[in-house]
């Protein structure tokens, strides 16, 4: 099971850190999302540690999971930003953020995005498209402000190893720059006066299973600034996976790391990890509605679904569940875990092994952090689940965002 030293069973009990999970939902009740802020500050602390004797500074992905208290503790930490809207950017500044330490990414950032993010002074702006670069320059001028920092984003047509709806580096993909782009703007900076290009940016995918697809992108990345002595930042993105089922091989950070060393020396590198940070320290909690035992099969119909947790029918990601009690020593048998959605998609899990439950029982869905409650959505008008935080010292914890009410779901509604 992809458990750890936050999130484990002690004496029969599902802890995360020092409180037992039971504890931890009997404030909320479920379905509701629980993060380790310790996993997630340990996580963070081993990328670094993995990357360390570089020039690196980490701009944890806040698409990943935008939670006010996980974004203060990660900015605490010293960690920088990685925004893909004007949204995260506002979420980043409330959560203690400076502008310089946010890094504005997108495919599509619309005209008032641009000035804002422009007006706040973002750190660097990830920029995807000629026209874009445009934009920038004229919201520059319009603000008054110069040598806005800029890193093209570079399509390096590498195909990664991962579910290709979480691809981003090949060819004919919608994300970056293709080289010969890049290659004319690096040639025509002069035509921008009011930026400042810094260097490149790649990503390739999330979740990826091989270093040698992003050794290949930074390579292709390093040749193009090879020209370029002055342009020395290479943003290299997310990516790095986390560990869904026990045993998955899987490239660790300092394998990354290991990888990308020998290029990476004379280079300001900025890492854009979100899952690597919160996948595995957060778990979303659910309790068992109905069992259903037909056609040869037994589900457990829970009151958790793809609204709360949609990577299974999005992406067939697979997570593993573990009780909230153990019933170690209980045969454990195939079931399938499924949600109240009026959808077929709506299957958290096929073949779990699990024991014998009962209606009542509590299940958590392991390395739910990343991409999780970032997803949610009112489909059925379901209300979006609460998420509660334990503390970085792991002995307390707190609601921080409240499950939303009826209220909530008719807000702006005439
Ligand atoms: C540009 C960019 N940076 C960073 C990330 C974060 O990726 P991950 O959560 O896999 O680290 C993403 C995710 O899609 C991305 O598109």
């Amino acid at each position: 099971m992809a458990l750890h030293d936050s999130i484990r069973y002690e004496n029969g009990t599902l802890m995360m850190d020092a409180l037992p999970m039971a504890d931890l939902v009997a404030k909320t009740g479920t379905p509701v999302y629980l993060y380790s802020l310790k996993r997630a500050l340990h996580n963070l602390h081993a990328i670094r540690t993995a990357y360390s004797g570089l020039t690196v500074e980490v701009h944890y992905s806040a698409k990943a999971n935008g939670c006010l208290a996980v974004l203060r503790a990660l900015i605490q930490a010293g960690a920088g930003i990685d925004a893909v809207s004007a949204g995260e950017i506002h979420r980043a500044l409330t959560a203690g953020a400076t502008p310089q330490q946010i890094v504005f990414a997108g495919v599509g950032k619309t005209p008032d995005e641009i000035r804002y993010a422009v007006g706040q002074g973002v750190g660097w702006f990830n920029v995807e498209n000629v026209d874009e670069l445009h934009q920038l320059q004229q919201a520059a001028t319009d603000l008054g402000r110069d040598a806005v920092p800029v890193a093209l984003r570079l399509n390096p047509e590498v195909t990664a190893s991962t579910h290709p709806y979480i691809a981003t580096g090949h060819g004919g993909a919608k994300f970056g720059l293709t080289a010969e782009v890049i290659r004319h703007v690096l040639a025509h900076q002069a035509q921008y006066p009011r930026l400042r290009f810094g260097g490149l940016h790649v990503h390739i995918g999330s979740q990826l299973g091989d270093t040698a697809a992003t050794v290949a992108a930074v390579s292709r990345a390093q040749e193009l600034l090879a020209p370029y002595p002055a342009l020395r930042m290479l943003n290299i993105g997310g990516g790095m996976p986390a560990v869904y089922r026990q045993g998955q091989a899987l490239p660790a950070f300092s394998d990354f790391a290991a990888a990308l060393r020998p290029l990476l020396r004379d280079y300001h590198v900025i890492l854009e990890p979100g899952r690597a940070i919160i996948a595995d320290a957060g778990v979303l909690v659910t309790t068992i509605l109905y069992v259903k035992k037909q056609a040869g099969q037994t589900l457990y119909i829970v009151d958790a679904g793809m609204t709360e947790l949609i990577r299974p029918a999005l992406y067939e990601a697979v997570h593993e569940f573990v009780p909230l009690r153990s019933f170690e020593g209980n045969i454990h048998r195939a079931a399938q875990v499924v949600g109240p959605v009026c959808e077929s998609s709506d299957v958290l899990g096929q073949e779990v092994m699990l024991p014998e439950l009962r209606p009542g029982d509590r299940l958590a869905i392991l390395t739910a952090g990343a991409y999780g409650m970032v997803m949610a959505s009112n489909y059925n008008a379901r209300p979006r689940p609460p998420e509660v935080v334990v503390t970085a010292q792991g002995n307390s914890a707190f609601v921080a965002r409240a499950r939303e009410t009826w209220e909530d779901l008719l807000r702006g509604e005439v």
